[in-house]
């Protein structure tokens, strides 16, 4: 089928990106509900299911090649410090060390993604990278690095962001503490009218804690120059992306440089970009000779490979007796940390409810701290636990169920463009969710609860886009035997793509998902895919796979038909025998067709259409929770969430269930348990160890039960997939925080809601 190139856009994470893409010149009807669909939408066990629970699958941190060495990265010890004087020579001189590197015997790279160069005289936070170390043996690279003597000077620092505002603070950087000297404002209508017309107003302060992504699997690389071309083994949500900052960064082109990832062990965000850590590497390998592993050590990962910046929110809300919201403020500071990172979180506030009066400035804060990156719905998850638990307090002052409250406030078209929503199924996730959580028997106030442990009920909505889009491809094969091969330069973050891929193809070309060969993961042997982030790869991959897919049928078709002497319109097509509809006798089928003219292997590529101009496109949600908070400890059992969302088709019964489970797993944490700790004295981050970064176990995991309301968004693609894995982690916490509420009669505004803040709360 004939492609074309046409303007597209999507959004991913906190911005739109326009493109322009190939698409097909005549696009595929969209699977319409009716649809009668033998593989999409059933719970399928992962095709990868074998190799993970075996052992045998290579993530990067297994790839091991022969006479491969291990590299080490010295870090800043001190939050704010000059380097004065380094010396490699000892430890260049120590057994068993290859190389040393640092700012004085590397050229002067300026990183791709910040304004800091690799290895930077002037170090902005603990963990800052100081020197390379490249030996035989990690445990000869780690004690190595002792070896290398810096004599720093050490700067004052500040590592609170309220600090880091006023005047005087440290300065981390030139141009001052606020990035981009002012804060990010946006506005619509007229707010001081609107409060004017308000009967009730609420004003609440909210703060949310530093969290660190902690992946299992820790960054890594394993990276093997062959002459001048590179292959790097990456642990990476976006292949494409890494390939170009190290083909960059090294100043070569970006086809010299091959990107690889088979599995991954978690990423949610920050593995959207490459490290530093890899182009180390690579320096190092290219001045030994030798392949080079890198893996960072978990001290490293709550220092330095990102996290999700903090927030101070302060929330304004006008309404009328009948519930109507007149007007809505929100003005918020969070810490960046030392580079850029929006530490916005108002992008709910915006566009979650109906109002015309709408102000918002929020300002991103840097600190003495690591950088922050994208962390599952960057901003949401922190602006919506701030919204939702002052929706329910308006609700409260208003005497209104919190539930009717936001039905009152329920908008169909999106509330910052003004566009219709391609699809909008939140009122059935309110309405189904409510039906599952019991929430027409919720006690109406806490005074009901007897005895210490008190039980309550909560709720929160959510939204994100998750639309997915172009430009994403994929390659299908056809071979001989009948087999299928799907290539397409995605990349699985744990989530279940090698399975969709397959039974996208399974769906199209009826055969059984044992035939389906997917390659995922390779820049050199797969067509452009998006990088996995902003859940756009099943929106934007599975519709690129169903095009390939049916224009392999079209193609076969059309062979059929010079070989049957049939029509095309007279054929059809059934698990992989095309026939005369009339006499069922004529008909051909796929490999001896393949056989016949003469190719080893037929090749189509798909592409994913561009969006729908007109309108906005969303994925919706809402969460309801039960929790028991005991008030002579003041912790907080999760006892129940039920999760009804609107993510369009569900591709994957059992693999969108995994990925709702995880988001919520995370919420639950990101509400009661997960915080970095700094300590203001030293500027050191005292939780640097899964011991004391304290994250849920089996026993704090509440019964979870799934509901989708959606049935395929009919606009967007033609599979009608919009993304799932950030609108999960979006509302857990909001409802938690409004079920601890229901329970105790008590608002508990700063999360993670520990024991002694809930107990601080009943006291006061
Ligand atoms: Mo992004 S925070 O990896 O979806």
């Amino acid at each position: 089928m004939p492609h074309k190139i046409v303007k597209s856009k999507y959004f991913v994470e906190e911005n739109f990106v326009e493109t322009l893409a190939e698409v097909p010149t005549e696009e595929i009807k969209p699977w319409g509900p009716e649809e009668k669909l033998e593989v999409i939408g059933k719970p399928i066990s992962r095709v990868d299911g074998h190799d993970k629970v075996s052992g045998s699958s290579v993530y990067t941190f297994d790839v091991n090649l022969p006479n491969m060495a291990h590299a080490k990265i010295l870090r800043c010890p001190f939050p704010h410090a000059r380097i004065k004087s380094i010396d490699l020579s000892k430890a260049k001189n120590h057994p068993g060390v290859l190389a040393v590197i640092a700012n004085e015997n590397t050229p002067k790279i300026g990183w791709y993604y910040d304004t800091s160069s690799l290895f930077d005289s002037h170090l902005r936070y603990e963990g800052d990278e100081v020197a390379g170390i490249v030996a035989k043996t990690e445990q000869i690279a780690q004690d190595a690095l002792k070896l290398i003597e810096v004599e720093y000077e050490e700067l004052p620092f500040v590592v609170d962001p309220e600090q880091a505002m006023k005047s005087d603070a440290p300065q981390i950087h030139e141009s001052g503490n606020i990035m981009r000297g002012k804060p990010d404002t946006y506005e619509r209508g007229n707010v001081e009218d609107g409060f004017n017309e308000a009967e009730v107003i609420v004003e609440e302060k909210f703060s949310t804690q530093v969290l660190v992504h902690n992946t299992a699997e820790v960054h890594c690389s394993v990276v093997n120059w062959d002459g001048d071309k590179l292959t790097v083994w990456d642990s990476t949500q976006a292949i494409f992306s890494v390939r170009d900052a190290v083909a960059r960064s090294l100043n070569i082109p970006a086809s010299h440089v091959r990107v690889i990832k088979k599995y991954m062990g978690g990423g949610f965000g920050s593995k959207l970009e490459a490290g530093k850590y890899t182009v180390i590497a690579a320096l190092l390998a290219r001045e030994t000779g030798r392949p080079v592993k890198i893996k960072l050590d978990r001290k490293e990962m709550n220092l330095a490979v990102g996290n999700r910046p903090s927030s101070v929110q302060s929330l304004k809300i006008g309404a009328k007796k009948d519930g109507t919201i007149m007007a809505m403020t929100h003005d918020s500071f969070g810490a960046s940390g030392a580079y850029p990172s929006g530490a916005g979180c108002s992008w709910p506030f915006r566009t979650l409810y109906q109002c015309s009066n709408v102000r918002t400035e929020e300002y991103s804060v840097f600190i003495n701290a690591g950088r922050g990156r994208p962390f599952r719905a960057p901003g949401h998850v922190q602006g919506t636990f701030a919204l939702e638990s002052i929706m329910d307090d308006v609700a409260a002052k208003l005497n209104m169920d919190p539930l009717e409250f936001r039905l009152k406030n329920y908008t169909e078209i999106d509330q910052t463009s003004n566009l219709p929503y391609t699809s909008k199924r939140l009122r059935e996730a309110y309405e189904n969710g409510a039906e599952a959580i019991g929430w027409a028997n919720r006690r109406k106030a806490a005074t009901a609860n007897s005895g210490h442990v008190k039980r309550g009920i909560g709720m929160a909505s959510q939204i994100w886009w998750g639309g997915g889009g172009p430009p994403t491809y994929a390659t299908l094969k056809l071979n001989r035997d009948g087999s299928v091969h799907v290539l397409a330069g995605t990349q699985d973050l744990g989530t279940g793509t090698y399975t969709f891929i397959a039974m996208v193809a399974a769906e199209v070309l009826e055969l059984p998902l044992e035939k389906i060969k997917v390659t995922i993961g390779d820049t050199d042997a797969c067509p452009y895919c998006v990088l996995s982030g902003g859940s756009l790869t099943a929106p934007s991959v599975s519709p690129a796979v169903r095009d390939a897919a049916e224009q392999m049928k079209s193609k076969l078709i059309s062979g059929a038909s010079a070989v049957l002497e049939i029509p095309e319109n007279q054929l059809k097509y059934v698990k992989g025998i095309i026939s005369s509809k009339q006499d069922g006798s004529k008909q051909i089928s796929t490999s001896e067709l393949v056989r016949k003219m003469r190719e080893q292997v037929l090749v189509t590529t798909g592409a994913r259409a561009a969006n729908p101009e007109g309108y906005a496109i969303n994925t919706f949600g809402a969460q309801f929770a039960e929790v028991e908070v005991n008030t002579e400890t003041g912790k907080v059992r999760v006892l129940k969430v039920v999760a009804a969302h609107d993510i369009g088709r569900v591709l994957n019964r059992k693999t969108m269930e995994n990925q709702v489970h995880g988001g919520i797993m995370q919420g639950v944490s990101f509400a009661l348990f997960e915080e970095r700790v700094m300590d203001e004295y030293t500027g050191k981050v005292l939780t640097t160890n899964m011991q004391t970064y304290k994250i849920p176990t089996i026993t704090d995991t509440p019964k979870i039960e799934v509901i989708i309301v959606s049935d395929g968004d009919p606009l967007i693609s033609n599979t009608g997939v919009k993304g799932v894995g950030e609108p999960a982690h979006i509302p857990t916490a909001g409802a938690i925080a409004n079920a601890i509420y229901n329970a105790i009669g008590v608002r508990i505004k700063s999360s993670p809601m520990t024991p002694d803040k809930v107990l601080m709360a009943l006291k006061a």
